[in-house]
């Protein structure tokens, strides 16, 4: 079988590795991919954006099966396009897609349906943004870009100020160039990612996960595209479980298919547990990354055949290894700020567990970072501990000069 996977990140590179532990014997494409995919799979070098290209490319070499990876193709409509052409692909079209790159679509509907979120309004106005923002007199206050804005859309005000600037910069500088915010009330709790198969209204669990955002240990410094996660989270009760899949997860995909735009794909639960229940802080439509990197290896069921069943209307069943994971981001330098590329690292080989490339070259001797984040290294071990402790020796097997990582991943569970 034919599988072409699209994206080129750590993501990527773990959908690839569970594909080729398939029992079926599959053929791995990876548009655009990166080096470190190479020994699994043929890069196309197509961009996740031009959908066009891809379904072409899926037509000519009879692909059998596309995943998708990054949301930016999925508002591409690649989803769209690859089904009107009569392929077949795990995603979920561009409307249904519209609960991750729509804020205020998602925050509509979780009204309408009563499904548990931050109190919210929607503006496209400065001025009455910034009255409404004075009127509620509490702080800190969240605003939210209304729409893709890679990770950066996000701004929790603290003061009045900050408030105000921020609603300059999106309303009226309009920095990402679609005028229009959700300013939300503040949730305090544990944050945690909750991913499911979802087939219209058949929703199938995944374990949970959790990421680190911030740049250094501790939840310090500035925010990135995730520095690491673990999976299996013992400060999540499975009641808290049951209650996400019972009163979000489920009413979600219901809702979607009432709005006339049924979900295939993975659904990603944002949420986070408050005093007042679990409630959601985002959703996104497609695997989370880096949460795909340590949830996908716990997966003891073929994900091919997971995925297979998923697109073609059938029963999903999955089983889940009892290990935990923790994924550790090795980052260059200054990211998430500017940072050089091109330094080789060495000692990959020595590794034990997993590693999964986010950002790497090959130049045809040895692997150089070509990226912010350039690889996650993934220990497995019965307790959070053991994976930690795994993962850390892992990564201090490995060479570079110009990387760091943090070495507090899956901290907020850990108390020993
Ligand atoms: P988002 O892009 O919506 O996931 O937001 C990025 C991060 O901002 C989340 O992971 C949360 O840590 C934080 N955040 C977003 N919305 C809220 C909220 N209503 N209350 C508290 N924190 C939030
Ligand atoms: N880890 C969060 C995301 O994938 O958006």
């Amino acid at each position: 079988m034919k599988v072409l996977v699209v994206g080129s990140g750590g993501r990527c590179h773990a959908i690839i590795d569970a594909l080729k532990r398939s029992t079926e014997s599959v053929e791995v494409f990876a548009a655009p991919g990166n080096d470190g995919m190479r020994p699994m799979a043929e890069l196309v070098p197509i961009p996740v954006t031009e959908v066009e290209q891809l379904r072409d490319f899926a037509k000519e070499n009879r692909i059998d099966l596309t995943i998708v990876g990054p949301e930016a193709a999925l508002e591409k409509g690649i989803v769209n396009v690859f089904q009107e052409a009569g392929l077949k692909i795990f995603g979920p079209t561009k409307e249904a897609a519209r609960i991750e790159t729509s804020k205020s679509f998602a925050k509509e509907l979780m009204q309408k349906y009563g499904i548990p979120t931050a109190a919210f309004k929607t503006f496209t106005d400065y001025q009455d943004a910034a009255c409404y923002v004075e009127s509620l007199g509490r702080l800190p206050v969240v605003i939210k870009y209304d729409g893709l804005a890679a990770g950066k859309g996000v701004v929790i005000a603290e003061t009045l100020e900050q408030a105000k600037k921020t609603l300059y910069d999106m309303l009226v500088k309009d920095v990402f160039g679609k005028a229009s915010v959700v300013i939300e009330e503040y949730l305090e709790g544990v944050e945690f990612s909750f991913m499911c198969f979802v087939d219209r209204e058949n929703v199938y669990p995944m374990v949970l996960a959790q990421d680190h955002k911030r740049a250094f240990d501790g939840d310090e410094g500035p925010n990135t595209g995730g520095m690491g996660a673990y999976s299996g989270v013992p400060v999540i009760s499975q009641e808290d479980v049951d209650e996400a899949l019972e009163r979000i997860m489920k009413p979600v995909a219901k809702a979607l298919v009432e709005e006339g735009v049924p979900f295939q794909g993975v659904l990603y639960g944002g949420l986070i547990k408050t005093a007042d229940g679990v409630k959601v802080i985002e959703f996104n439509a497609r695997f989370g990354d880096p949460e795909a990197e340590v949830v996908i290896p716990r997966l003891k069921t073929d994900l091919l055949e997971v995925i297979l069943n998923v697109v073609e209307g059938r029963k999903v069943e999955t089983q889940w290894s009892d290990a935990y994971t923790v994924g550790i981001v090795l980052a260059s330098k200054g990211y998430p700020g500017r940072y050089e590329t091109g330094h080789p690292i060495r000692g990959l080989d020595r590794v034990e567990g997993l590693v999964y490339h986010m950002g790497t070259k090959f130049d045809g001797k040895e692997y150089l970072t070509n990226g912010g984040r350039v690889l996650i290294v993934v220990g497995r071990g019965k307790t959070l501990r053991e994976a930690q402790k795994k993962a850390l020796a892992d990564c201090e097997k490995i060479q570079c000069d110009n990387l760091y990582y943090r070495r507090d991943i899956g901290f907020r569970s850990l108390s020993d």
